[in-house]
């Protein structure tokens, strides 16, 4: 896999997170986050790693399956654009490794704000100069689309490891994970409320 990608700035400046640590450290009490939960990703992550681009074309299948998801990558026209699609997977990849591997620390809180002003008005089609119809993902299938990007994750474990027990600290982990993830990127729909 690429160790970066166009428009990835994980490991450039970042602007700080509105979040502070002691909200990220509340919200991860809130999905039951455990030291076991990081070993456990860290362990997925050399499953899902190396298979990111057949997860990924599980999640694009799934996305391209559904107009009012891809309609959130059209070009001007309307009409999905392949370009952007394109652009927006070479970064889902290295998400994949980093919800993985990385630490959760200030900078994964920053790049995390980044990727939720990339789904809001404030930032979208910005990062890959695209003259959108879309202007926002819609906060509702942001939050939906937590079950299907779980769901679809299991048989990539249990393909990876033969011990049940395991399998499911994996998937839990995971699920824990994309929800936190989702959760700050809630933010920017509803600064003053979240
Ligand atoms: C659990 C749910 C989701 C996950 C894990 C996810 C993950 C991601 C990631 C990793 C990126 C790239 C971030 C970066 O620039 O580094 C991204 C961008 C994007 N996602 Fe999502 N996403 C989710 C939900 C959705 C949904 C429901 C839609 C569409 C309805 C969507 C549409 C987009 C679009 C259009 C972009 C590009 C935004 C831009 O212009 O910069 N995402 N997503």
């Amino acid at each position: 896999m690429n160790s970066t990608a166009p428009g990835y700035t994980y490991d450039q400046t970042l602007a700080p997170s509105p979040v502070s640590m002691g909200e990220l450290d509340e919200l991860k009490a809130s999905v039951a986050w455990t030291d076991r939960d990081r070993a456990a990703l860290r362990r997925a992550g050399q499953i899902l790693v190396p298979r990111a681009e057949e997860i990924l074309d599980v999640w694009y299948g799934f996305v391209g399956s559904h107009s009012h998801l891809v309609g959130t990558f059209a070009a001007a026209d309307g009409q999905p654009s392949g370009e952007y699609l394109a652009a927006v997977r070479k970064r889902f990849a290295l998400w994949i490794r980093d919800i993985c591997e990385r630490d959760y620390d200030q900078r994964w809180l920053d790049y995390q704000q980044e990727i939720s002003l990339r789904h809001h008005t404030e930032r979208k089609n910005q990062t890959d100069h695209v003259d959108s119809s879309s202007s926002y993902v819609p906060l509702r299938h942001l939050i939906a689309l937590v079950a299907p990007v779980t769901l679809t994750i299991r048989p990539f474990l249990t393909d990876g490891e033969s011990d049940g027990a395991q399998v499911d600290a994996m998937y839990a982990a995971w699920l824990k994970a994309v929800t936190l993830s989702v959760a700050l990127w809630a933010r920017s729909y509803a600064p003053s409320t979240w």
